[in-house]
């Protein structure tokens, strides 16, 4: 899974599994152009990896014109952008009667438009050099609903078909477009979230490490035959129930 020289441009790199990507790649040879809206964690961490092969940009995924800058200002200090993880999401808890219009629109806005937004700015540079990979990442709430985060299921599963529809539409440029399903992931977003595992038939949570190896071989030249599709890294949470019809010992 060789990455060496590629240059990926993550959104929400700040903390969570970008961050974690995000040291992943640059520990793999690649360079990272860092956004968020967190300006002072993403700065950090984008010195903490070194000027020649990091570099922070401010970044609300849900504003185009954030997105311009994020791509020039990579462009200028790499000279192109390889691989784009649009990573950036939020949570919200509200079921459908509940969500009021500003929740709903904000939801929507950074983890689906998000993520349109991005691929719209990148396009571009990746035509101009006739290749790209585009790992968009949802979620297990993506393939199945989760009662309560109507807002987010809805957002998770738009990303299943905003990936194809991309995908369909740049295979002829060379532009590869992918998405990541995680089950439940050690990051702050959903701290203290479980009560337990026994969803999962791993019965246990995914590391960042464990979403950062699928998203490291989808960006590499190793899944060049992949496009339009859904790779899940969950524990076997999607998989079928645990213990369904388990008889005691
Ligand atoms: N943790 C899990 O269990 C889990 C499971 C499935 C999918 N996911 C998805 O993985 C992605 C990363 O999640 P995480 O667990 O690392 O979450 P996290 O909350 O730890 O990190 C999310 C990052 O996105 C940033 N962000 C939020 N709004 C933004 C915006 N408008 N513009 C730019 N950046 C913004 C945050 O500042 C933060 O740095 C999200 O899309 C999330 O929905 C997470």
């Amino acid at each position: 899974m060789d990455v060496t020289g590629k240059v990926v441009l993550i959104s929400g790199a700040a903390r969570g599994m970008g961050a974690h990507e995000a040291r992943r790649f640059a520990e793999a040879g690649a360079c990272v152009i860092l956004g968020d809206v967190l300006d002072d964690e993403v700065r950090a961490l984008a010195e903490d990896l070194g000027d020649a092969r990091a570099l922070a940009v401010p970044l609300d995924v849900s504003r185009s014109e954030d997105w311009e800058g994020a791509v020039a200002a990579g462009v200028a200090r790499f000279g192109q952008i390889d691989v784009l993880v649009n990573n950036a999401g939020i949570l919200r808890f509200s079921n459908i009667e509940t969500c009021s219009d500003e929740e709903w629109e904000k939801v929507l806005s950074i983890n689906l438009g998000g993520a349109f937004k991005g691929i719209r700015a990148v396009l571009p540079v990746m035509k101009r050099n006739g290749s790209g990979s585009i790992i968009n990442i949802s979620s297990t709430a993506g393939l199945k609903a989760f009662g309560g985060v109507s807002a987010y299921v809805t957002s998770k599963f738009g990303i299943r078909g905003l990936t194809r529809a991309a995908a369909v539409e740049l295979a002829g440029h060379g532009i590869r477009v992918n998405s990541v399903h995680p089950g439940n992931i050690d990051t702050d977003m959903v701290e203290d979230l479980y009560p337990n595992f026994n969803h999962v038939p791993m019965k246990r949570m995914g590391q960042p490490d464990e979403i950062a190896n699928l998203v490291i071989y989808l960006a590499s030249d190793a899944s060049s035959f992949s496009t339009g599709a859904e790779f899940v890294a969950d524990g076997g949470e999607t998989g079928g129930m645990p213990d369904l019809f388990a008889q005691p010992s």
